[in-house]
């Protein structure tokens, strides 16, 4: 395998595992590349660390059939891919440090002709950046590199699938950059393939995220009033949905994951005066978390009042939406914290289907946990949710994920 790689990937998470494999499944030699021994490890034996449906089969054909080939460290290729995390730091403002240091690790193995593309989710001005630092290491590579920037929209759970049929916008830091990048997808991928500049790839990522951020922003706002107004929301949205040209999202409690609640901040942290609606988006579904949190306080509290004893609490969901196993970002996580850290005695029942053990809470079978509470809060839209009968009259249900109206 060593000096046969045709492709290095950089990062094999939910995104670069996939792409690996689906490069893979094309019978190319792919070297994959992942910081976490145990991640390497895992995938060295033909299985997977994260859940996602046909993955498993994918990747345990391309290890076995030896077109690719997990490492620590990366080896030399014609392609190199960049698929790290991107978080923010605490300001709010992007880290790009992953892809320095993804970019950094390969610097010694680039040669002339070589691509070099970044897929991470990344602020405006990144891929730029990058070719700046290789050709400040790497003078005599200087424009002899195919630099480019191809932004992922997967959505997790049908990964494998969207992965070939979604249309891909890909940006290079010129016009042969961007052509080499379009021909190397157009081996795998069967979307159509936009070409455009390395900057506006980068925004269009975010923009999609942001936009995504603000509508779902205008419906977790319109349940804020109709709480007050005493309105169903679930109702009024589906009622003003029938007007041919309006399509309101559905509120939720609050937005998570890696990118919707990440990328908008990529925008507002470089241009925070322009960008006003992006940044109360954010605000409002943030304070959409915080809101049901302050909701279950207080329902516990009138319990107590009436009933003179303790409520039971179920919480159910983590995951940052419906019938997923990822928790990142996620607003329920959030609000289950929070409502944990004013416990006083209550019983609580932490449920996510979707997982099977969680370090910090002690997680409890969903119709158990409907069974026993007194207080059932439907933090995640998750099927099992939909499908619970629940039987008991006297449960006071606070229902921030829309499960009765399906
Ligand atoms: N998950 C999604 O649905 C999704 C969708 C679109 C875009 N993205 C973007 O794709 C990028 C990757 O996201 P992800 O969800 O795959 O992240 P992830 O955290 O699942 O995976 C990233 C992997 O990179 C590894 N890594 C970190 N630093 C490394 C380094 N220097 N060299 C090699 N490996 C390294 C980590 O150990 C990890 O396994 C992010 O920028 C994200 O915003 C994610």
């Amino acid at each position: 395998m060593e000096g046969k790689a045709s492709v290095v990937m950089m990062g094999l998470g939910y995104i670069g595992l996939p792409t690996a494999a689906l490069i893979a499944q094309n019978k190319t030699h792919v070297h994959g590349v992942d910081i976490n021994p145990e991640v390497v490890e895992t995938i060295n034996k033909g299985k997977i660390h994260i859940i996602e449906p046909e993955l498993d089969n994918a990747v345990a054909a391309a290890v076995s059939e030896g077109y690719l080939k997990a490492a620590i460290t990366p080896v030399e290729a014609n392609t190199y891919l960049i698929v790290v995390p991107t978080p923010f730091k605490d300001k709010n403002e992007p880290d790009i440090s992953f892809v320095e240091a993804a970019t950094k690790a390969i610097l010694p193995l680039l040669k002339k002709g070589d691509l070099y593309i970044i897929e991470s989710t990344s602020p405006i001005g990144t891929t730029e950046k990058m070719m700046d630092l290789i050709y400040s290491k790497r003078p005599e590579l200087k424009d002899e590199l195919f630099i480019a920037y191809c932004p992922e929209r997967v959505l997790p759970g049908n990964v494998m699938y969207e992965l070939v049929h979604n249309d891909r916008v890909i940006g290079g830091v010129n016009e042969e950059s961007t052509e080499r990048a379009v021909e190397f997808y157009a081996n795998f991928i069967k979307g159509e393939l936009h070409k455009t500049n390395a900057r506006t790839a980068e925004m269009c990522k975010l923009v999609e995220n942001s936009s995504r951020d603000v509508q779902i922003a205008f419906a977790n706002e319109l349940s804020l009033i109709c709480d007050k107004a005493g309105i169903n929301v679930w109702e009024l949205i589906n009622l003003a949905n029938k007007h041919p040209r309006v399509n309101i999202l559905q509120p939720g409690c609050g937005v998570g994951g890696h990118c919707i609640a990440v990328d908008p901040y990529f925008i507002v942290a470089d241009y925070p005066m322009e960008s006003q609606i992006i940044g109360k988006a954010r605000e409002i579904n943030n304070y959409k978390s915080f809101w049901c949190a302050e909701k279950v306080k207080t329902a516990k509290l009138e319990f107590e009042l009436k009933n003179g004893r303790k409520p039971g609490i179920a919480l159910m969901g983590l995951a940052f939406k419906p019938n997923i196993d990822d928790l990142r970002e996620s607003p329920a996580k959030y609000i289950v914290q929070k409502v944990l850290q004013d416990a006083n005695n209550e019983e609580y029942y932490i449920v996510e289907p979707n997982i099977k053990s969680h370090r910090v809470f002690k997680l409890t079978d969903y119709k158990e946990a409907a069974k026993k509470a007194d207080i059932i809060v439907f933090l995640v839209k998750h099927k099992e949710f939909i499908e619970l009968d629940i039987n008991g009259e006297s449960k006071k249900i606070l229902d921030f994920a829309g499960i009765k109206n399906v």
